[in-house]
């Protein structure tokens, strides 16, 4: 039997609940969905990677989305699909600014991994980004709207 396999990868510096609906939907049509925490090198991270790891694995637990899993991956995203099997890559898109860059990164992903196909999901709330939730926090906003439970967790520690 074909085992399809997706991965949706980010920076999730924090995972919010933007990501969360994404995976939702991705875990219903997909047999696995591999969340791939990776590093944008244009980025500096503020959360720690294996304790953010271990909050999304909890909260996706929490959520019966039992077909997920959570890696930390440090390289390429192509090369970690070819690896582990995976021909799909998804990203959510807010708006028409995310379709550009990530039509230039789905090109570049694709000359290093021909097979991989880069899906987009419609992100159902466009206005929540990982900065904004960071931005918030530092100025001792509510964030609770945002970001899912045991990410919250780990973001007030
Ligand atoms: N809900 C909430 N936020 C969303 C979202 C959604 N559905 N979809 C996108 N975003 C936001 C994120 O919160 C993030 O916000 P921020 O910029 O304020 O932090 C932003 O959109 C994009 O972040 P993310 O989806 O994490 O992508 P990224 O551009 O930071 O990183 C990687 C993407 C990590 C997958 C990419 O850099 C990568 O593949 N790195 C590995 C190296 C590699 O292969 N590079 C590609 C070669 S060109």
């Amino acid at each position: 039997m074909c085992n399809k396999i997706a991965v949706y990868a980010g920076s999730f510096d924090p995972f919010t609940n933007g990501h969360l609906q994404i995976v939702k939907e991705a875990a219903y049509l997909f047999d696995t969905v591999i969340v791939v925490i990776a590093n944008n090198a244009s980025k500096v991270r503020k959360y720690d990677l294996e304790q953010m790891r271990i909050a999304i694995r909890e909260c996706l637990k929490n959520n019966n989305l039992h077909n997920c899993l959570v890696v930390v991956h440090d390289g390429l995203i192509a090369d970690y699909c070819a690896e582990h099997h995976a021909k799909h890559l998804i990203r959510g898109l807010r708006n028409t600014s995310d379709y550009m860059y990530e039509e230039n990164i789905a090109k570049i992903n694709k000359e290093i991994n021909p097979d991989l196909k880069t899906i987009y999901f419609r992100a159902e709330n466009e206005t929540i980004s990982s900065s904004m939730v960071r931005e918030l926090m530092k100025y001792g906003k509510d964030i609770t709207q945002y970001v899912p439970e045991e990410i919250l967790t780990i973001l007030k520690n």
